[in-house]
């Protein structure tokens, strides 16, 4: 790891759906399991009420990484949102790849209530992906920049 990567710490977006990811969330701190805390989680009420534009706008706002968990398909609190969601983030992440936006930087993950260790597992892996990548530059809107 270069002296750049250690510096470097990413700023995470995770969206979580209120039923299952945000109680795994919750989980992972009752039992006191470490994961990064330039996790950012903003919870939803669905995997299927986050909007592909929110993804873009984090990244617009300096996030390096989005992250978005749901409940397990069939799991789902309104049936099949968790579907819709999966499909709609298909075709996100196709676009992202079009764009040039580094595979990696999204990621889609199904934690439930009781996956507490899943859910801090998941945002180590994915915040040691991210400080892999680097800053996303790409994306980032330099009129939200306020330096
Ligand atoms: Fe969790 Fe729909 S309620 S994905």
């Amino acid at each position: 790891m270069s002296i750049e990567e250690k510096e470097f710490k990413p700023t995470i977006v995770a969206f979580c759906c209120n039923w299952c990811s945000y109680a795994g969330a919750d989980l992972s701190g009752t039992n006191r399991l470490q994961y990064p805390a330039n996790v950012k989680i903003i919870r939803i009420p669905c995997s299927c009420r986050l909007n592909p534009m929110f993804i873009l706008r984090a990244f617009q706002r300096g996030a390096d990484g989005v992250i978005l968990c749901g409940c397990h398909p069939g799991d789902c609190h309104y049936t099949t949102g968790n579907y819709y969601a999966r499909r709609r983030m298909t075709i996100l992440f196709s676009m992202l790849d079009y764009l040039g936006i580094e595979k990696g930087r999204t990621r889609v993950e199904w934690v439930s209530a009781a996956e507490g260790q899943k859910f801090a597992e998941t945002m180590n892996s994915f915040v040691e992906t991210i400080t892999k990548l680097g800053k996303n530059h790409r994306l980032e809107d330099l009129r939200c920049n306020k330096q």
